[in-house]
């Protein structure tokens, strides 16, 4: 479940990647953004297009009146090539995709040591048995929708939640239920609460953010061959040991970084994917139109 979730957030993302350039002649600054931004930003601008919900931070409004400090050029470059503009628009914005990058970088160095067999396993038994009320990676269902009666359990994706409990103590808590959890029938095996074990600890916000934008092609073992790119030419890289001993601790940060702009979680760019001109014609929309 975790995968069909991940490829249809990635398909959405990429989408406009994989078309063709479009090419057309003197576009309607108004029409390009309706085809090309309104999804996120929404036709009104504002920032609650129907995509809105899969980022954080979420798309900006842009009817802020923040976009008459750039000139179209800047603004232009931004969209072409991911041109960080010069003022910085949303300084909480990068500090989040900061922490996220973090994240995902403790999770990535883990991955080598992670035993995907049991974790696989122990991820199916958590999603029929555990996710109604601890949600699909851990972050409980907002009270609204947990199961009635039941009051949220704290989110195990926090390392913190996670320090606090022994192997023992959470095995236990499988097997037998807790104060407020109810032990579910039928009784779990001890290899069935091992598998759930290994995939309880594999859980963290990087793990969760990974199997959204990145294990639909490299793996949730980060050696390829993801769903998305299944028999087709995917990533050659492998994320083994080796792989994190000889790469250079800051080019990884920063091709993570990238690949969270352009696989997910952040504004695309769009070279190669919308005409020049027809980016040239939306600045100018987005800057008369206030
Ligand atoms: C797939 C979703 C998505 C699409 C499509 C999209 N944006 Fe964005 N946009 C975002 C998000 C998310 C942000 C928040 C900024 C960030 O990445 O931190 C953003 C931010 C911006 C910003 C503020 C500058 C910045 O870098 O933060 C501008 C300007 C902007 N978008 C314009 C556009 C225009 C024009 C289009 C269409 C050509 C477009 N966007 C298409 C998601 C999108
Ligand atoms: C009916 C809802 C429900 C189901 C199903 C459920 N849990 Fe829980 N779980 C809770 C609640 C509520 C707590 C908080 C327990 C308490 O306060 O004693 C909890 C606590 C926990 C804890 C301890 C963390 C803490 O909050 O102290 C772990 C670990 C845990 N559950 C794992 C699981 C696993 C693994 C499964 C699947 C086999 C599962 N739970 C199924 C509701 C549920
Ligand atoms: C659409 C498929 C796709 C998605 C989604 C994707 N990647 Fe990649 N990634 C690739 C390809 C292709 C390469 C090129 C290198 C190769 O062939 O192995 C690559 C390369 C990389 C590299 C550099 C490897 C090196 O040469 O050192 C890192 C690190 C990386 N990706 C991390 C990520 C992370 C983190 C995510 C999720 C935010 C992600 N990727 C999402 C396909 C993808």
């Amino acid at each position: 479940m975790v995968r069909i979730a991940g490829i249809l957030l990635v398909a959405l993302f990429l989408g406009p990647a994989i078309g063709e350039a479009k090419e057309r002649s003197a576009p309607s600054g108004r029409e390009v953004f309706l085809e090309e931004c309104a999804r996120c930003h929404g036709a009104d601008r504002a920032g609650g297009g129907p995509d809105a919900p899969f980022f954080s931070p979420a798309p900006r409004d842009l009817t802020t009146g923040f976009l008459a400090k750039y000139d179209e050029e800047e603004l232009l470059a931004r969209l072409r090539d991911g041109t960080p503009l010069s003022l910085s628009v949303d300084e909480e914005g990068r500090r989040t995709r900061a922490k996220r990058v973090e994240s995902l970088l403790a999770h990535m160095r883990r991955i080598p040591d992670i035993d995907w067999t049991e974790v696989d396993a122990g991820g199916v038994i958590y999603g029929a048995r555990c996710e109604v009320c601890h949600g699909q990676f851990g972050k409980p269902w907002p009270a609204a929708d947990l199961p009635e009666g039941v009051s949220p359990p704290k989110d195990l994706r926090d390392p913190s939640v996670q320090r606090s409990m022994t192997d023992r103590e959470l095995m236990a808590a499988f097997k037998h239920g807790t104060g407020g959890m109810p032990a579910v029938p039928p009784k779990l095996t001890e290899g069935e609460a091992e598998q759930l074990l290994a995939f309880v600890r594999v859980l963290s916000p990087g793990f969760e953010t990974f199997s959204f934008y990145c294990a639909p092609c490299h793996g949730d073992a980060g050696r390829g061959g993801g769903i998305l790119v299944r028999g087709e030419e995917g990533p050659t890289v492998v994320f083994d040991e080796t792989y994190f001993e000889e790469k250079d601790p800051d080019a990884l940060r920063a091709t993570v970084w990238h690949m969270m702009d352009v696989g997910g979680g952040g504004m695309p760019h769009f070279r190669g994917v919308v005409a020049d001109e027809r980016l040239r014609a939306v600045v100018e929309y987005l800057k008369r139109t206030p």
